[in-house]
């Protein structure tokens, strides 16, 4: 078999990728280790930025988020007894989010790309990657008992933080950099109305809390809790109990409950990989970085790496500028290092670290009473929150 782009993963990465390049006409092949089921079994983040509103637009795999996306204007910080609203519309000269769930974007572009009739091989256990630095670099894996070579051009690793592409490219080459905090988020999924219309991000003494939503009839709502803790320890009134008592009163009290229909618990952790790329192959998304869910900026990172990858490779093969091809990782690395301090940021910003002292928990309430407090601060929390801008590929 032989393609120009083999793509390993089809999670938002490689699917996104996938389509945009069928679009302009360069040929590729997905190939998934899990089915698509299990792929959309996955509940993650909710938020997009701007730019990933438009790659999917661009993509022509946007028509439902446009319909059933809900474009927020803003959201809340809550504190000390405080709310207080960052206006991301005003403070960002009109740029707002879309709050629509990554499974309904996967979703979307698994339609979209059956739809286009391009190959994806999904339930393929044991992908190699062959001749990465070679004049001719290919996949091999299993196919119905059989082994498959995969020819290509360009290999794109887009599968996930442990996948296998990151881990075929020899020791030495890469530098790792990565944080674990000392806590995790318990995630419910309910189907309950919004307490807010909004997102509300809460730094209370018992931990950090987090109101989000995936549609006017669905919840999605996080307590930090200990990086060991099991699901199975917390039943829903001891998590609806622990989500009320970090809300400001008069939002607890709004709050409405409900059976929960997914619960989990996931550890947060801050990871970058350089460099992104080694001879033909490409890492894209979580398999190159991750960040904490604090700024919701995972999914939007893989957004912002696709679209690199896809510029420079519509370059490759329609102007013939091969040497963009180096460009690739200084230019995502620009802008993944900077959503790195932001979710850094407001991870350290919201949450209570085992280790804090009465000092330390007043400079927290200080540096957020600074930044709410002053134009410049919400203007800093605003133009990250909703995405700093996409390097062009010149
Ligand atoms: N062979 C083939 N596919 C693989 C392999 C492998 N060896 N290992 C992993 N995969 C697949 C996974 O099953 C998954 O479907 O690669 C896909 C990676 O998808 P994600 O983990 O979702 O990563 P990515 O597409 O980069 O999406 C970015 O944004 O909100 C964040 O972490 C969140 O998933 C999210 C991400
Ligand atoms: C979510 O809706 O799951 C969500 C929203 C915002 C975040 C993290 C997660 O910062």
């Amino acid at each position: 078999m032989k393609t120009q782009v083999a793509i390993i993963g089809a999670g938002p990465s490689g699917l996104l990728l996938g389509q945009l390049l069928h679009n302009a006409g360069i040929d590729n092949v997905i190939v998934e280790r899990q089915s698509p089921e299990y792929v959309l079994g996955r509940i993650r983040a909710g938020v997009l930025e701007q730019g990933m509103v438009d790659l999917l637009r661009e993509a022509g795999a946007s028509q439902r988020m446009d319909q059933e996306g809900l474009v927020h204007d803003g959201f809340e910080l809550a504190f000390n007894g405080r709310c207080e609203r960052i206006d991301l519309k005003e403070l960002t000269g009109g740029k707002t989010v879309m709050v629509y769930g990554q499974t309904e974007v996967t979703r979307d572009l698994m339609e979209a790309r059956q739809a286009s009739g391009a190959t994806t091989f999904y339930s393929v256990p044991d992908v190699q990657l062959h001749e990465l630095k070679g004049e001719k670099p290919y996949l091999t894996f299993t196919l119905n008992g059989e082994t498959v070579r995969l020819d290509c051009d360009h290999i794109a690793g887009c599968d996930g933080f442990h996948g296998v592409a990151r881990k075929s490219i020899p020791q030495g080459v890469l530098t790792e950099f990565e944080r674990v905090y000392p806590f995790g988020w318990l995630g419910v999924l309910a189907d309950t109305p919004p307490v807010n219309e909004e997102l509300i991000y809460a730094n209370h003494q018992r931990g950090f809390a987090l109101c989000s939503m995936r549609s006017p009839t669905r919840t999605r709502y996080y307590v930090q809790v200990g990086a060991e803790e099991k699901v199975e320890d917390w039943s829903d009134q001891r998590f609806w109990d622990e989500l009320k008592s970090r809300l400001p009163a008069e939002t607890a009290e709004r709050l409405i409950t409900g059976p929960s229909i997914e619960k989990s618990v996931a550890p947060l952790r801050s990871y970058v990989v350089e460099p992104m790329q080694y001879g033909h192959l490409f890492l894209v998304g979580d398999a190159a970085h991750i960040v904490p869910p604090t700024g919701a900026k995972g999914l939007n990172l893989a957004a912002s790496d696709v679209s690199t990858l896809y510029r420079i490779l519509l370059n490759v093969y329609c102007e013939g500028r091969h040497e963009l091809l180096e460009r690739y990782s200084q230019v995502c690395l620009r802008r993944i290092w900077k959503a790195e301090r932001f979710s850094w940021w407001m991870t350290s910003m919201l949450h209570r670290f085992p280790d804090t002292d009465a000092f330390s928990r007043r400079i927290q309430q200080t540096e957020l009473d600074y930044f709410v407090s002053s134009e410049a601060g919400r203007k800093t929390i605003a133009e990250n929150y909703v995405g700093l801008p996409y390097e062009p590929i010149e």
